[in-house]
C-alpha cells in the first residue's frame, strides 16, 4: 500500500507547496514511485510542476483537471494523472516517476455550486477513484488548502498520515491547534463513510518548521510546538509517535526562484550534486530520509 500523505495547515503560506514538490522531487531520485494530488484552489503546484502554458490550456478548457471527476459519468482519477509530468526545454522528462494530478480554478465550484448526491460525498468519489491506481505508488501526496472544506476532505479522508508544514511563529501553533481540533470534526462526521480496508484516519504525525532564516533560534517556537504535541498525544488527538522533523528547511532564495522556472530546487541548484554539503537541497533530502524511516 502507497504511504499517503496530506501536507496542511489552517495557516497559509507556511511553505506547504514548496515542501510537497520537493519533497516529492527529494522522494523520486530516493527510487520512490510519487503521484502529487494537488487539492489546493489556487493551483500552486499544478502551475510549478505544468509551467503556466501547459497549465493555462487545462484551466481555459476547463477539463482534464481533478473537478472532472465530480461531473459523474465524466472521467477518473486514473484518466486524469499526468504521468511524468515534469517537462524540460526540448519536450523531455527531467524526473521520470513524477506523477501529478492537476487541479484547476475550477475546483472552487466543489465549494458552492457542487450539488452531488449527499450518500456520496466528493471525499468518497475521489477515495474510491483513487484506490485504482494507488497500486502504481509508493507516495501519494496531497496539497490541501488551509481549510477542511469539500476540496480539502478529499486529501483528508484518503490519507493515512498528516504532516504539518509550519514557520516558527505564534500563527503557525494557532493554525496547527485548529487543524487538530477540526480533523478531530471531520473523522467524526466521516466514519460512517470508512471502509476497514482503509485503515484508520490519518492523524498528524509530523510537523516540519520551513523557511528559517539563517541566525534565526527557532528553540522558543519549537519547545512551544512541542507542548501542543505531548499535550495532542496525550489526548490521543494525534498518531502515538508524532513528531517534529529533526530537519528543519532553511530559507533560501533558490525555492523561490524554482517556482519561476516551474520545477524543483534538486534539479535547478547547482548545490545538488554533493549530498554532504550543507545547503537547503540537503534540508528537503534530510526530511524525506525522516520521512522515511518514519515507522507509521
Ligand atoms: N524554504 C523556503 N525558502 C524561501 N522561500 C520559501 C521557502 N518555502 C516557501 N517559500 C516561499 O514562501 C511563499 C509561500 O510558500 P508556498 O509553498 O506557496 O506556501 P503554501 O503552499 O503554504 O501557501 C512562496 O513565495 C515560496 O516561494
Ligand atoms: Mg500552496
Amino acid at each position: 500500500m502507497a504511504r499517503k500523505i496530506a501536507f496542511i495547515n489552517y495557516k497559509g503560506g507556511v511553505g506547504k507547496t514548496s515542501l510537497i514538490v520537493n519533497t516529492a522531487a527529494a522522494l523520486v531520485k530516493a527510487g520512490k514511485r510519487v503521484l502529487v494530488c494537488d487539492f489546493d484552489t489556487q493551483s500552486n503546484a499544478s502551475i510549478w510542476l505544468l509551467k503556466l502554458d501547459r497549465w493555462n490550456k487545462i484551466n481555459a478548457a476547463g477539463e482534464g483537471a481533478v473537478y472532472s471527476i465530480f461531473e459523474p459519468g465524466k472521467v477518473q482519477v486514473r484518466d486524469l494523472i499526468i504521468r511524468d509530468a515534469l517537462e524540460g526545454k526540448s519536450g523531455e522528462c527531467p524526473l521520470p516517476g513524477l506523477d501529478l494530478l492537476p487541479t484547476s480554478f475550477n475546483l472552487v465550484d466543489l465549494e458552492n455550486e457542487y450539488n452531488g448526491d449527499p450518500k456520496r460525498p466528493p471525499f468518497l468519489v475521489f477515495q474510491e477513484q483513487l484506490a485504482v491506481v494507488e497500486p502504481n505508488y509508493d507516495f501519494i501526496l496531497f496539497d490541501c488548502p488551509p481549510n477542511i472544506l469539500r476540496a480539502s476532505q478529499c486529501g483528508i479522508f484518503a490519507a493515512n498520515e498528516i504532516c504539518v508544514p509550519a514557520n516558527p511563529d505564534a500563527l503557525s501553533l494557532i493554525g496547527f491547534t485548529l487543524l487538530v481540533e477540526k480533523l478531530h470534526r471531520f473523522h467524526t462526521l466521516s466514519a460512517s463513510f470508512r471502509r476497514s480496508s482503509m485503515g484508520p484516519p490519518a492523524q498528524v504525525q509530523s510537523v516540519v518548521f520551513n523557511a528559517i532564516k539563517t541566525g534565526v533560534d527557532i528553540e522558543v517556537p519549537k519547545m512551544r510546538m512541542q507542548l501542543r504535541l505531548n499535550q495532542f498525544r496525550a489526548a490521543k488527538r494525534v498518531a502515538p509517535n508524532a513528531k517534529i522533523f529533526q530537519t528543519q528547511i532553511r530559507d533560501a532564495m533558490v525555492v523561490r526562484r524554482a517556482v519561476t522556472l516551474g520545477l524543483p530546487v534538486v534539479l535547478i541548484s547547482q548545490d545538488a550534486a554533493d549530498p554532504s554539503q550543507d545547503n537547503v537541497v540537503n534540508d528537503y533530502r534530510r526530511m524525506t530520509q525522516e520521512m522515511l524511516q518514519q515507522v507509521t
